[in-house]
């Protein structure tokens, strides 16, 4: 997590219309990142006053005796400027290393007498052992009124999810304080306690115009690897979890930007060529196959897709049309889905590849992966199957799709 100081992004803080609510002392907008391993690692990051111009964080192995907290270990936190002077508020971020593999941990965040409750994880485990995640499409408006529905039901599914994939489009205004803070209130102890990948959508990009440059809170308030190109660091990189290698590209960027369209093109192939896990999953946030005739994700299609089908990507992870659709194109290459978790909605034309589709509903999926095949499951919020599929791993060949409910 760093902050870069382009003209642009100082621009952009000129836009800051909210001033800050008053912020405690006591940290909050807690979050576990994902990391380049999360086995080992665990990136963390959180937000107090702006007074606050140092902040800790300790972590140690969790037991039943309440004991271990004198033993945790303590690190200093990377700390931010105050973004703006309407903003009384400040960013801290760590990030632990060398820890052990799916091992029950529980750290907390603050300093002197303003600490955060104990945040209970486990790390993530090691390739071949089964796991689950959890995939939300755009969030993006009534955060807190609506979308909460959604991650909450989530969670409850899927208590012990290794990481929460969040496909773009989390806000409306990219550059709106009190949204992101509903995104946070929605979310409360769930984001603190289940690594997120977040993949920015164009309302990253946006307030208030298309701005060219990503949220000033995004790199702030998110600790994500830095492993992926230069200039794009937290919205396009990977991370490798339990034998299966998640991808996050920056569609933003790709759909408006020739030189950054190309440098993500380039990297992806790389990642993709070199990935020894079992399974690869890609998400971003414009889909490689829209759900509205009218809207088509051209440079993602020409210059992305055919590296998914060439690398045989098992699954593509999108948002931004606001609608459900799941399917493959011919029965062959990646599984795509569409997916959308809050409120805004439009309506699916259908298309061939669907198999399943949704219109008007808000979404959450559960995706189970064990060494044989990806189990995927998506609920509406009220708690109903929508749909589900198993998708094998057959040696050298195309995956087979099994479907487990009617169209
Ligand atoms: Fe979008």
């Amino acid at each position: 997590m760093k902050i870069i100081h382009s003209g642009r992004w100082l621009i952009a803080t000129c836009f800051l219309l909210q001033q800050a609510s008053a912020q405690q002392a006591r940290p909050d907008n807690i979050v576990l990142n994902v990391t380049a391993d999360p086995a080992r690692s665990a990136a963390i990051t959180w937000r107090t006053h702006a007074a606050a111009d140092s902040s800790y964080a300790e972590i140690a192995p969790s037991t039943p005796d309440p004991a271990f907290t004198a033993k945790a270990a303590r690190k200093a936190a990377g700390t931010t400027g105050v973004i703006s002077d309407t903003l009384a508020v400040r960013y801290h971020h760590v990030v632990f290393n060398d820890l052990q593999p799916n091992t029950e941990y529980a750290y907390r965040v603050g300093k002197g007498d303003h600490w955060s409750e104990w945040f209970q994880f486990r790390t993530a485990g090691l390739p071949g052992q089964p796991f689950s995640f959890i995939y939300l499409g755009d969030a993006q408006t009534n955060l807190l009124s609506l979308w909460s529905r959604a991650i909450r039901k989530a969670w409850s599914a899927a208590p012990d999810a290794k990481l929460i994939i969040h496909a773009g489009d989390l806000v409306n205004r990219g550059n709106n304080y009190n949204e992101w803070q509903q995104w946070f209130e929605a979310g409360s102890f769930v984001h603190a306690s289940i690594p997120g990948l977040m993949t920015p959508g164009n309302h990253e990009y946006y307030y208030p115009n298309d701005s060219g440059v990503v949220s000033v809170f995004w790199r702030p308030q998110f600790t994500l690897p830095e492993n992926g190109p230069a200039g794009l660091e937290e919205t396009c990189y990977y991370s490798d979890v339990q034998g299966v290698r998640f991808i996050s590209l920056n569609s933003q960027e790709i759909e408006i930007n020739e030189r950054l369209l190309h440098l993500q093109r380039d990297w992806l192939e790389q990642v993709l060529k070199e990935n020894r896990n079992r399974w690869t999953v890609v998400t971003f946030h414009h889909p490689v196959l829209s759900t509205k005739k009218t809207r088509d994700n051209k440079f993602v299609r020409d210059h992305i897709k055919p590296l998914l089908d060439k690398y045989k990507v098992d699954l593509v992870l999108t948002g931004h049309d606001h609608t459900y659709a799941r399917g493959r194109e011919g029965n062959q290459g990646p599984v795509y889905v569409v997916s959308v978790s809050g409120p805004k909605m439009y309506e699916v034309d259908p298309a061939p590849w669907m198999h399943k589709t949704g219109s008007h509903e808000q979404f959450y999926q559960i995706i189970r992966v064990d060494d044989k095949a990806i189990h995927y499951s998506s609920y509406t919020v009220d708690g109903a199957l929508h749909d589900a599929f198993k998708l094998q791993k057959q040696a050298g060949r195309q995956n087979t799709l099994t479907n487990l409910m009617k169209p």
